[in-house]
This record gives C-alpha cells, structure tokens and sequence, in this order.
C-alpha cells in the first residue's frame, strides 16, 4: 500500500467536506448508495444534497453553489480521484468486495477524518493480486480485466 499524502489532492468545485457529514451520522451507503450491490459506488446526484440543504444553511456561500446547480438542472461536476486508465481494462467491481467484509477504508483511508476524497491508496495489479492471493479470491486474468 503506497501512501500519497496529498499529492494527487483533486480540486473540487464545491467545497463538501466527508467530515463534517458523517459527523452526522450519515453512512457511506447514504450517498454510495450501490457499492454494495453494484460494481459502481456512485457519485451522489445534487438531488441528494437538496434533501437537506433545501433547507440548511442556505445562506452559506459553498451551499448557494449546490442550489445553483440545482436550479439549472446540473450535477455538480466532481473531479474523479480513484480509477484505471481505460487503456488496462480493468473491470473493478465493489459489490463482492463488500459481501467478503472488505472495509471501505482498506482502499479509500479514513474517510471520517477528510474533506474531499484523495487518492491515499494507491492500486495497482500488485495490490490487488496480493490481497486476493490471501483471501484465495480469483486470481484470473479474466476476474479483473475486460
Ligand atoms: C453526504 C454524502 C456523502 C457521504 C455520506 C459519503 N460521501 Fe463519499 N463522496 C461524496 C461526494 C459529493 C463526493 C465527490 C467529492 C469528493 O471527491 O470528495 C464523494 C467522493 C468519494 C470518494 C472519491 C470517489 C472518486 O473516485 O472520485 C470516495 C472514495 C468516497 N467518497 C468514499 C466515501 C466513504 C468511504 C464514505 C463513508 C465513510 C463516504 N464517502 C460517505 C458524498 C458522500
Ligand atoms: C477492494 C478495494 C475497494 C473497496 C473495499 C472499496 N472501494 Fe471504492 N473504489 C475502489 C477502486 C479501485 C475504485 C476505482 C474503480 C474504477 O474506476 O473502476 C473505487 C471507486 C470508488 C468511487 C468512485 C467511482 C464509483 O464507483 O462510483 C466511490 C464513490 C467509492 N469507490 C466509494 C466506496 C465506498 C463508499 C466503499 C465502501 C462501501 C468502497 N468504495 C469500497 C476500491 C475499493
Ligand atoms: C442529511 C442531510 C445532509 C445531506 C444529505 C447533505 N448535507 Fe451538507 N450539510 C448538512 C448539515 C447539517 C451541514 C452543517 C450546516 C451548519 O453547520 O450550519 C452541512 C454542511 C454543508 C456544507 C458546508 C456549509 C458551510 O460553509 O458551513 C457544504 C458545502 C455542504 N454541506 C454540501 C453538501 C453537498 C454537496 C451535499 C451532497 C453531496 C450535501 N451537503 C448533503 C446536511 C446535509
Ligand atoms: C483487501 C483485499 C482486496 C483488495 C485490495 C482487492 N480485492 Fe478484489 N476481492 C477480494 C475478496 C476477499 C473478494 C471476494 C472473493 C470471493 O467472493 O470469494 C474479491 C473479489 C473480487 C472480484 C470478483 C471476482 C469474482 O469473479 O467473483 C473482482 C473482479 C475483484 N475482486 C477485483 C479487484 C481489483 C481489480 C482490485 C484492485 C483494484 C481488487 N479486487 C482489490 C479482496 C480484495
Ligand atoms: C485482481 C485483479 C487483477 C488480476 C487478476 C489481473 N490484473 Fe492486470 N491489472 C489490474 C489492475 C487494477 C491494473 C491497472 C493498474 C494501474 O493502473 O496501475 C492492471 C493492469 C494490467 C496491465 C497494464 C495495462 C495498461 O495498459 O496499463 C496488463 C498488461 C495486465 N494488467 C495484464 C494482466 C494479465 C495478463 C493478467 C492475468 C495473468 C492480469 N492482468 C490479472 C488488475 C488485475
């Protein structure tokens, strides 16, 4: 597991902080509402955040952004932070992951103390044959790629 701390820090155009929301008590499956059933996590739709901030802290400038969003039916365009070049075609898939208990903060770190996602894991074919060599999960070209 190689550590980058910072370095590949993407600039996003709202300034959400994961800290300060689960702080609340919201759970990851709150916004990634299919990690555990799909191979996608997803980005959370702009929709979601207007649950609340319809009504809270509408007078926060980072929050009028959201609501500008919302209003001229966008999303918010949210910098990806993890994911493959398409050239290595891989196909990564949350959904089993999940059903064998691996914990969201073995590949994404400590969400509970971040603001914006980083990359502070870093996957490469090496992490994932290791760990799957351990837990005797398939080691197949075809398991991780198209
Ligand atoms: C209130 C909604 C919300 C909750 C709850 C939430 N997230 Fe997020 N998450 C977001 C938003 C919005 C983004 C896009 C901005 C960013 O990258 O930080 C994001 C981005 C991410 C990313 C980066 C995705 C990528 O590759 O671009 C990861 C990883 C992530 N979240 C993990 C988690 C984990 C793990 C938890 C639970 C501990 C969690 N999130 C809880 C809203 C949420
Ligand atoms: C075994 C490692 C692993 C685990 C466990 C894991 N992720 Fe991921 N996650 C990844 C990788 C790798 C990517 C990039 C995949 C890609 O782009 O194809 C990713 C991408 C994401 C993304 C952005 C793209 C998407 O899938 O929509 C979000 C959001 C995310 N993860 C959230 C979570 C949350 C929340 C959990 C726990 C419920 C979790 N992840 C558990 C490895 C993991
Ligand atoms: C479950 C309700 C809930 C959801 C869903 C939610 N938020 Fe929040 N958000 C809050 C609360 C509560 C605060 C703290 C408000 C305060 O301190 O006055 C907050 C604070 C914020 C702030 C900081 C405001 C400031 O400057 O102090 C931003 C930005 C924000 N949210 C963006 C988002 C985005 C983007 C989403 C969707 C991905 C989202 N929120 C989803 C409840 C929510
Ligand atoms: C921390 C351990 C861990 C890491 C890291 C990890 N995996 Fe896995 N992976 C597992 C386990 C455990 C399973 C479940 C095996 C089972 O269901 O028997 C699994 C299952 C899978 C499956 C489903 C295989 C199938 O045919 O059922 C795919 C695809 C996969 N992983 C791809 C990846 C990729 C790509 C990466 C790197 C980005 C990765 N994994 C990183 C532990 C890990
Ligand atoms: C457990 C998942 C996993 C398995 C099994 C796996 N790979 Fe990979 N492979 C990956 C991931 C993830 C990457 C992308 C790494 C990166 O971007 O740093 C990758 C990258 C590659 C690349 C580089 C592609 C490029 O253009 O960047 C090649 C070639 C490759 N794999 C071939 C293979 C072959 C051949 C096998 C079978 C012997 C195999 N892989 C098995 C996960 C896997």
């Amino acid at each position: 597991m190689v550590l980058f701390t910072g370095l590949l820090r993407a600039e996003q155009p709202v300034a959400y902080s994961h800290k300060q929301h689960l702080a609340l008590g919201l759970d990851c499956l709150d916004c990634h509402s299919t990690a555990d059933t799909r191979a996608k996590a997803t980005i959370p739709s702009v929709q979601k955040c207007m649950l609340c901030h319809a009504k809270v802290a509408t007078d926060k400038p980072e929050v009028k952004k959201v609501a500008a969003y919302f209003n001229s039916k966008r999303e918010i365009p949210w910098e990806r932070v993890y994911g493959f070049p398409a050239s290595a075609l891989v196909k990564f898939q949350h959904a089993p992951h999940m059903r064998a208990k691996v914990a969201c903060s073995t590949c994404h770190g400590d969400m509970t103390q971040a603001v914006a996602a980083q990359r502070v894991v870093n996957h490469t074919m090496g992490t994932c044959l290791s760990c799957h060599r351990q837990n005797r999960a398939p080691e197949d070209c075809t398991a991780c790629h198209y």
